[in-house]
């Protein structure tokens, strides 16, 4: 078992031209789970495989354990790594498949070797599948006797590149707790890499967010989603995606107003909250965030509601979602307009208007994020202490 530390890597391809990851420096801690998520290109398969040794870095380094392994061939780190495409050799029995990487990196007898993988096997459940060759196994069996291989090495570290992807939902989600269940066992040291913001949320200890070759954040799940440091993590993280408007700061008697510079969107932000927007100046310009979780339609006591017009109902069996147009131009037709940006609202099924309704949405303030417009970052957010202000209350302690 090991730490794995990534002190700012950086690699470029084609003489530069390509920064495919940009100064990433990232502490793992020994027996932890890390899920690395971005969108495609984004450098999460370049990160994994400087920490394999199959890529060198252009600078920056690599350490597992103790040891700076910046310099050290793939195969003589103690790692295993589990592919998307499975990687098994066709011809070769699962046991063979599973066994030749022992017989390569070990001096155990043949006898030991067995023993090994028939554990390993067992582990994974494919202890019938032994003789058969992958040509004759599930795109699951396939997996699991990837995994079975990279078990077997008994590892200090575990590198996955979207191993589930090739699978169908529902296998993905069983596979999902089969992975997690063995590294928990087996107290590996894991790097997962995943494109799919639903699987590293639910897997990591800690969830890694980059964005064309550079880190954007570091946390618990639970903390990125609430205090996405950027503009990017707060639209990457949920589903469906955080709703954005562009807001200008208006100074009232008795607090502030978010006015929508293009809509008709005006919510006061109530004198309660006015310490945790303490840095906002007014006129300043910011982008609103809203998670459609976090909009609730308007009992008729709430102050501070925002009037809505429904284009679409969609009901997703546990929750309803609502396409919800706050232009204020409420009376130009009710089809949905393709090229606004949807607001969308995640409300109870009991919550059901009609087309065309108008319906009051508020808000609860520590759910608002606010980004500049400029840079992305988060305005409330303070890298080194997780958020400034009593909005840090929301989710704790802050783990970057
Ligand atoms: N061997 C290479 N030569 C040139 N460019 C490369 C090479 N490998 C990766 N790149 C480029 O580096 C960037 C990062 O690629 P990488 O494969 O790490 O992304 P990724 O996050 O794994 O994407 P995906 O989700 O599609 O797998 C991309 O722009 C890619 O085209
Ligand atoms: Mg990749």
């Amino acid at each position: 078992m090991a730490r794995v530390e990534l002190k700012n890597l950086r690699k470029e391809f084609d003489r530069g031209t390509i920064v495919a990851v940009d100064d990433v420096s990232v502490e793992i801690e020994d027996e932890e789970f890390i899920t690395v998520v971005g969108p495609s290109g984004c450098g999460k398969t370049t990160t994994l495989r400087m920490v394999a040794g199959l890529e060198r870095p252009t600078s920056g380094s690599v350490i597992i354990g103790d040891e700076d392994v910046t310099d050290i061939h793939a195969k003589n780190r103690d790692i295993a790594m589990v592919f998307q495409n499975y990687a098994l050799y066709p011809h070769k029995t699962v046991m063979d498949n599973m066994e030749f990487g022992l017989r390569m990196s070990t001096d155990l007898t043949e006898e030991e070797r067995k023993e090994k993988v028939r554990w390993a096997a067992e582990m994974m459940g494919i202890e019938s599948l032994l003789e058969d060759t992958p040509d004759e196994l599930s795109g699951g069996q396939k997996q699991r006797v990837a995994l079975g291989r990279a078990i077997v090495r008994d590892p200090e570290v575990f590198l996955f590149d979207e191993p589930l992807s090739n699978l169908d939902a529902k296998l993905r989600t069983l596979m999902r707790t089969e992975v997690q269940r063995l590294q928990n066992e087996l107290g590996v040291t894991s790097i997962y890499v995943t494109h799919d913001q639903e699987e590293a949320m639910t897997m990591g200890d800690r969830i890694l967010i980059l964005r064309d070759g550079k880190k954007q954040q570091i946390g618990a799940p639970k903390e990125v989603y609430n205090n996405p440091a950027n503009e990017f993590v707060g639209g990457f993280i949920g589903s469906p995606s955080m709703n954005f408007i562009d807001v200008v700061i208006e100074q009232t008697d008795d607090g502030m107003i978010l006015a929508g510079t293009d809509d008709e969107f005006r919510y006061n932000i109530g004198p309660d909250a006015i310490d945790n927007f303490g840095v906002l100046q007014s006129g300043g310009e910011y982008i609103l965030g809203i998670r459609p979780e976090d909009v609730f339609p308007a009992e008729p006591t709430d102050q501070n509601t925002v009037d809505a017009l429904v284009e679409v109902v969609e009901p997703i069996g546990s929750d309803n979602y609502l396409y919800l147009d706050l232009s204020g131009e409420l009376d130009e037709g009710i089809t949905r307009d393709e090229d606004e940006p949807d607001f969308i609202a995640r409300v109870d099924t009991d919550f059901e208007p009609e087309i065309g309704d108008h319906v009051e949405i508020t808000f609860s303030d520590p759910d608002l994020h606010l980004f500049d417009p400029a840079t992305g970052e988060s305005v409330l957010y303070d890298k080194n202490q997780g958020k400034t202000g009593g909005v840090a209350t929301k989710s704790g302690a802050a783990d970057d």
